[in-house]
């Protein structure tokens, strides 16, 4: 073989090695946001919502507000129902919010993860003057306040939802509702649940998280268990 071939081959061994070095490392880098969350005191995965999951969330709300005869959950241009999605994903819970009224916001510490919804909104958002366009914050929900939404929904996992609910009860609306994805909060008795398997949801709203409190004053009560009873 020529000394020039020989170069070339060289040449190109060299440039398929630093290809190959620079996917890796591109890999790598787009890991770490899916990776760090283990990391942390609530380590919570990205797992997103099934499509029937998200059906859960909006029929549980409806049924629930119809029920009672709620009207300010049902949201128009005149009745502004403001949601938060607490760790959003790639935003489909927000986007599917958006389409039917709810003012949504969706918070999301995975920066990937982030501006994917917000590219999506961008791309694919067709604004309608009866509908309230996506928002996207990227931030971590334990340190934002809940004071402003009417709505919050978490798909949280199992070992987190205890801490969240102290937090919620503290800083949520009186009138608020909280919606959890696949995992009851543990301790508290929901107000409205709608079991399907790991589609299902739990509703529940400032005085039944404020009951557990006072529950918890008396030593002799038995605490409400995870949902024993029925909740319709
Ligand atoms: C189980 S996934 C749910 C995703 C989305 N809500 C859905 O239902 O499709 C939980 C999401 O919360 C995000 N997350 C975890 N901890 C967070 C935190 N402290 N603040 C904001 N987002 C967080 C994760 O990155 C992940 O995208």
């Amino acid at each position: 073989m020529s000394n020039e071939s020989q170069n070339k081959n060289s040449k190109f061994g060299l440039y398929m090695a630093m290809g190959v070095g620079a996917v890796a490392v591109g890999f790598s880098i787009a890991a770490i946001p899916f990776l760090t969350p283990a990391l942390r005191t609530h380590a919570l995965p990205y797992v997103p919502a099934t499509t029937k999951q998200i059906d859960n969330v909006f029929k549980a709300v409806q049924k629930f507000s119809t029920s009672k005869n709620i009207s300010k959950l049902q949201p128009s241009k005149q009745n502004v129902v403001k949601l938060v999605d607490l760790g959003s994903g790639d935003g489909r819970i927000v986007f599917d919010a958006a389409k039917r009224g709810f003012h949504a916001t969706g918070v999301e510490l995975n920066a990937m993860l982030y501006l994917y919804s917000k590219f999506k909104t961008l791309t694919s958002w067709k604004t309608d003057a009866n509908l309230f366009k996506p928002v996207f914050r990227r931030a971590n929900f334990w340190n934002i306040n809940m004071g402003e939404y009417d709505l919050i929904i978490v798909f949280g996992v199992q070992g987190m939802m205890r801490d969240l609910a102290s937090k919620l009860k503290e800083e949520m609306k009186p009138d608020c509702l909280i919606v959890s994805c696949r995992f009851p909060i543990s301790s508290y008795k929901s107000i409205y649940r709608l079991e399907d398997e790991l589609d299902g949801v739990w509703l529940y709203d400032k005085e039944c998280l404020n009951n557990l409190i006072e529950e918890e004053k008396k030593p002799e009560s038995k605490q409400p268990q995870d949902d024993d009873d029925d909740d319709d």
